[in-house]
């Protein structure tokens, strides 16, 4: 089984490039098979889940050529199956977006229920309301997610919470309804604007994506196209936070600032100068770390995807600083392993409460799930000694090369696989 080895206390210096948004890619391929032309999709991140989206993709049919490691051709005018069950499938979150693109073109889809990162219960509840509304008839049976109709009919929809999944997935659907739809507290995330970007880009009629009222009008067929993706908010964060701990100064580039506020505005308020251009963000880290408090919330608000990375800099920030999650309710399972590294955190139903402690200590730890891995090893590379961090295909899940990036700011981290790899890596970095 693979691992990271990671020897802390190098401050990380230098530029990083951030890769395509995974988020905004997962729900732009899916989209990508409403059409039968062909449709062209580049800064695909190179990632996990990305890639079991597309094997599940070829296995209905969907023919995908790799043009380089970050463009891919989608072709889905072979689509022959409208039935996805395989398991592969339900490790990955999104999968459930085959089943609004598949439901918008073929007024039918059959897909298992989505897994993805355990942080909580993921209810579909909305993604059916959703459908529903547009005239479908949705059951689930035997793990199985049945969404039929004889035809979509544009409705007018209000989401009881705001949902990134259900937004994205009742727009798929809606494009290709009759009529006019409405969504209402639509999400506003960077990759349901991506995404509207995107089916406007093949022919749909999207307008209001980004604030909480979307308007479709349905159009009968979609056309190709070619697409850029963004840059990912999320991956780009992660970075700046790694310069934060390690008392570094990186620069994230090929990112657009503006989606990185929340992150920056947080960065700043415990300490950092945050310096922005065009399209990249510098990070210098050069005072202690100052305590704040932080709340999860929907876009533009902090992210939850976010979350693990700021607690892990809190707790090495003077004072005591409360983290609220208030999106998903399971997660902070990377507590109990960032206390093996000397944090002092108490958790308080949805709130952590971090008391700051001078330095982490290295220690062998388990990455829970994909953004609390990446935490965790941003707190190995500010802690003193060796830190082993064991899953870490969740952590490859969404982040692309993220060793070698890590080590191309000066980061002391190999992925290891046996003992003998390990102590060879304890001996170079003595
Ligand atoms: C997406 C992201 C994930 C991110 C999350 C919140 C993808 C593939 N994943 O997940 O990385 O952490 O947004 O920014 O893009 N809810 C319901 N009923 C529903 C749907 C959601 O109650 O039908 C609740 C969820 O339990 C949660 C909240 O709504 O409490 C937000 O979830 P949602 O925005 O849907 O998250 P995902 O789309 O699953």
């Amino acid at each position: 089984m693979e691992q990271y080895a990671i020897k802390g206390g190098n401050p990380l210096v230098g530029e990083v490039e951030i890769g395509g948004a995974k988020n905004a890619a997962l729900a732009i391929l899916a989209a990508a098979a409403m059409t039968d032309e062909t449709v062209v999709i580049e800064n695909m991140p190179d990632v996990r889940d990305i890639n079991v989206l597309i094997q599940a993709m070829e296995s209905i049919g969907v023919v995908v050529n790799r043009i380089d490691r970050h463009s891919v051709k989608i072709n889905g005018s072979q689509i022959h199956s409208l039935v996805i069950e395989d398991d592969y499938i339900k490790k990955i979150r999104a999968s459930y977006y085959l089943l609004g693109a598949l439901l918008g073109k073929y007024k039918k889809a059959e897909v298992t229920l989505p897994g993805g990162c355990n942080i909580g219960s993921r209810p579909i509840d909305q993604h059916i309301k959703g459908f529903r509304a547009l005239g479908a008839d949705v059951c689930i049976e035997h793990g199985l997610i049945h969404a039929q109709a004889e035809k979509l009919v544009g409705s007018h929809i209000y989401l009881d919470v705001v949902s990134v999944g259900a937004t994205i997935n009742v727009m798929m659907a809606a494009v290709m309804a009759e009529g006019k739809t409405i969504i209402e507290n639509a999400a506003k995330e960077p990759h349901v604007v991506d995404l509207a970007n995107f089916l406007n880009s093949m022919g749909a009629n999207i307008k209001g994506a980004g604030t909480d009222v979307i308007r479709i009008k349905g159009v009968s067929r979609l056309h190709g196209t070619e697409y850029v993706i963004i840059p990912d908010q999320i991956e780009a964060g992660t970075f700046m936070f790694a310069a934060a701990v390690t008392h570094g100064d990186i620069t994230v580039k090929n990112v657009i600032p503006k989606h990185l506020e929340s992150i920056s505005a947080k960065l700043l308020e415990i300490g950092c100068e945050i310096k922005e251009s065009d399209d990249a963000v510098r990070v210098v880290s050069a005072k202690t770390l100052k305590h704040t408090h932080v709340k999860t919330l929907p876009y533009p608000g902090f992210p939850t995807d976010m979350q693990p990375q700021i607690a892990v800099a809190l707790g090495l920030s003077e004072g005591t600083s409360m983290v609220t999650e208030s999106i998903f309710e399971n997660r902070f399972k990377y507590v109990d392993e960032l206390t093996r590294m000397g944090a002092n955190v108490k958790v308080e139903g949805n709130t952590a409460f971090i008391e700051g402690v001078s330095k982490y200590t290295g220690a062998t730890i388990t990455a829970p799930d994909l953004r609390a891995g990446a935490a965790l090893v941003i707190a190995a590379l500010a802690a003193e000694g060796v830190t082993v961090v064991d899953e870490i295909k969740y952590i490859e899940r969404g982040y692309e090369d993220f060793d070698l990036k890590l080590q191309t700011l000066g980061a002391q981290i190999e992925k290891v696989e046996t003992d003998r790899d390990l102590q060879k890596f304890k001996l170079k970095v003595g």
